[in-house]
């Protein structure tokens, strides 16, 4: 059992001479996407986030980053790596003025992460719509009801939830319940493989950001006491190159 991993790489300390490293460790598909955008700051986020997942993933691999080759892992996109080492799954998630990449290395567990700027406006609306009964009923008693951010820390676990099990948003988002102490999934109605279990983490980072890490792993070890303790994060780029 390895504990998950989490890298976060906030952007505004990120130069353009940093950029200009990354680039070259993109490949042909990832640079003609990135040309694609049509704001700078999306193209930086993008560039930012796949240069920071190569250079993590080489790194942890003994690869060279930009041999690296990314293919779709679950019909509805989760990329995955070509050539994967059993055992390794690894996610994505970028946002204003933030990137991130987390990675799981135990045998037959899946990852995912999500990062929003902690003062990102949900709305009592889109809560309504998308949240489960059960996180709406824990945000109507707190004092800031169903505003604040509180909606940032149910949104990012509900986005890594998704991210790690790959399924988009195919999956209904108020089919599954999450609860903020733990946190825990605390209802999935069949949207978690009975041979997984699940463990959460979500953390206030000093870049203003919120980041949520969803590790679904082999449900025997749930019963072993074996599910990973803890969740290592690391920030930047400077160990890295
Ligand atoms: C596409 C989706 C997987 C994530 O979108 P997102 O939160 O806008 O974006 P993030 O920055 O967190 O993640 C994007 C990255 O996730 C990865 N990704 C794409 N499809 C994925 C999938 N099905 N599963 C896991 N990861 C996926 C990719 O690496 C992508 O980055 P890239 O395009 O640069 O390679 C999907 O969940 C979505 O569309 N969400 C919309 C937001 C929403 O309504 N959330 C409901 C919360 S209650």
């Amino acid at each position: 059992m390895t504990m998950p991993l989490l890298r976060t790489l906030p952007l505004s300390p990120l130069d353009d001479a940093a950029y200009a490293r990354l680039w070259p460790l993109l490949d042909e598909g990832e640079q003609a996407r990135a040309r694609r955008f049509v704001f700078e700051a999306n193209r930086r986020e993008y560039v930012a986030a796949h240069g920071l997942a190569r250079l993590w993933l080489g790194r942890l691999l003994g690869r060279p980053p930009a041999a690296l080759a990314f293919t779709p892992l679950t019909p509805q996109g989760k990329p995955g790596l070509v050539d994967a080492p059993a055992g390794l799954d690894f996610n994505l998630s970028h946002t204003d003025g933030l990137v991130a990449c987390a990675v799981t290395l135990d045998a037959g567990a899946r990852i995912g992460v999500d990062v929003e700027r902690r003062d990102r406006r949900i709305g009592a609306e889109l809560a309504t719509a998308m949240f489960a009964a059960e996180e709406l009923a824990w945000l109507d008693a707190r004092p800031a009801g169903r505003g604040g951010p509180d909606l940032v820390t149910f949104w990012t676990l509900k986005e890594a939830y998704i991210k790690a099990l790959g399924v988009g948003l195919s999956l209904p988002t108020d089919s599954f319940a999450m609860a903020p102490e733990g946190p825990a999934l605390v209802r999935h109605d069949g949207s978690l493989p009975s041979d997984l279990a699940c463990r959460l983490w979500v953390r206030d980072l000093p870049s203003g950001h919120t980041a949520a890490v969803a590790w679904l792993g082999p449900a025997w070890l749930e019963g072993e006491g074996q599910l990973p303790a803890d969740l290592v994060t690391e920030e930047g780029l400077a160990d890295l190159w």
